[in-house]
């Protein structure tokens, strides 16, 4: 067509996550909180009356600010609100990274960084993890205007701990973006940082542990300056006059909040026993994910067979995940179901594994 600058015209884009629209199905595969959001969420939704929507919202969404900043132990103006987590990495990219100042971040990981990058028109230095997901050496030497490790990091569910994230903010000449949508589910954060760092960027969203991924809100913790940068970036309206006020209040359900995730992690280490009985190797996961190795049947024959059954998890065809599948932690029901799909096709499948191996021999 020649419309479009060059990086646009040959990327591919982001593949989203399958999103059907029957909803008798067992969906485990974008990795959405499986329980509803707080009872508060749908009262404040209710409220939201015809002056709310006649008028541009907060630009800053200062009741959510406020709110959140409570929670973390910071003051309002280390929270800058945004339209989901996604929204902070597009405004990163843009804020820090072109032609001549790359992004580093370990692969594999959330595959919207690359896609980024791309459309930033700068180098994306991808540097391997190890077998076991630690974090490699290298990055901090990388030389990126922008660093993001994801932590917990998707799609593995491993978790790097604060006190090595310290060592790489501190050895870093750039930005450290820590992608922490993942960390409700895990034993701790790395908020502390950005008061000790005016390199840190904590981004977090609320699409994972408060049950909001329709809502699309996120937000950053990092110093003031930092984020000075940051809003000369964004939209000026970029979080919706709804969105802020459910928002708010959803962080502010602290009991709801943590019963939910404590259910979920609970149900996250039933899933990760029954499928390790099953012969997957399963990392131990600190997210509402686990990432599954099957030793016994190819992963992309496993996920065809579990569409066969309604049941949708995530497979990527990608270097170091093609052998594995990435499944989101269900309700205990969606997890059993999932589990006796998962017995027929290795029972079926270890059968003809068997016929296969005897042909070959
Ligand atoms: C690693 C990671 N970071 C950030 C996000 C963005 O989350 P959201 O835009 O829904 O807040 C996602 C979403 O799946 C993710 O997997």
């Amino acid at each position: 067509m020649g419309y479009f600058r060059q990086n646009i015209e040959k990327a591919k884009g982001y593949e989203p996550g399958f999103q059907p629209s029957q909803t008798d199905l067992v969906k485990l595969n974008t990795n959405e909180n499986s329980y509803p959001p707080s009872p508060q969420v749908l009262k404040v939704l209710g409220q939201i009356n015809a002056e709310q929507l006649r008028r541009y919202p907060d630009p800053t969404g200062n009741e959510f600010q406020q709110a959140a900043a409570e929670v973390h132990g910071v003051s309002a103006d280390y929270i800058m609100c945004c339209n989901g987590g996604d929204e902070l990495l597009t405004i990163a990219l843009r804020a820090f990274c072109d032609e001549n100042r790359p992004v580093a971040y370990p692969v594999p990981t959330y595959s919207l960084y690359p896609v980024l990058a791309n459309l930033q028109n700068c180098r994306a230095i991808e540097v391997p993890f190890d077998s076991e997901f630690n974090l490699p050496p290298k990055l901090a030497g990388a030389g990126a205007a922008l660093t993001i490790v994801c932590n917990p990091n998707a799609p593995s569910g491993t978790f790097i701990g604060v006190d090595e994230m310290a060592s790489l903010a501190d050895e870093l000449s750039g930005v450290l973006l820590i992608d922490e949508a993942y960390v409700d589910f895990a034993e701790e954060n790395c908020v502390s940082l950005v008061k000790d760092f005016d390199n840190v960027i904590i981004l977090r969203s609320m699409s994972k542990g408060y049950s909001l991924a329709g809502m699309r809100f996120g937000y950053a913790i990092a110093q003031p300056p930092l984020l000075a940068g940051l809003i000369k970036v964004k939209d000026s309206y970029n979080v919706d006059a709804v969105a802020i006020a459910v928002a708010a209040a959803a962080i502010k359900d602290r009991r709801y909040f943590e019963e939910n995730v404590e259910k979920l992690k609970k149900d996250r280490e039933s899933l990760t026993e029954q499928l390790r009985a099953l012969k997957f190797e399963v990392p131990r996961s600190y997210a509402n994910f686990v990432l599954a190795k099957s030793k016994n049947c190819k992963a992309s024959v496993i996920y065809d067979k579990l569409v066969q059954r309604n049941i949708y998890v995530r497979y990527f065809d990608l270097s170091g995940l093609s052998d594995k599948l990435r499944i989101t932690v269900g309700t205990s029901e969606e997890n059993d179901k999932l589990i006796s799909a998962l017995k027929e096709i290795l029972a079926g499948k270890e059968a003809s594994y068997g016929r296969e191996n005897r042909q070959d021999s």
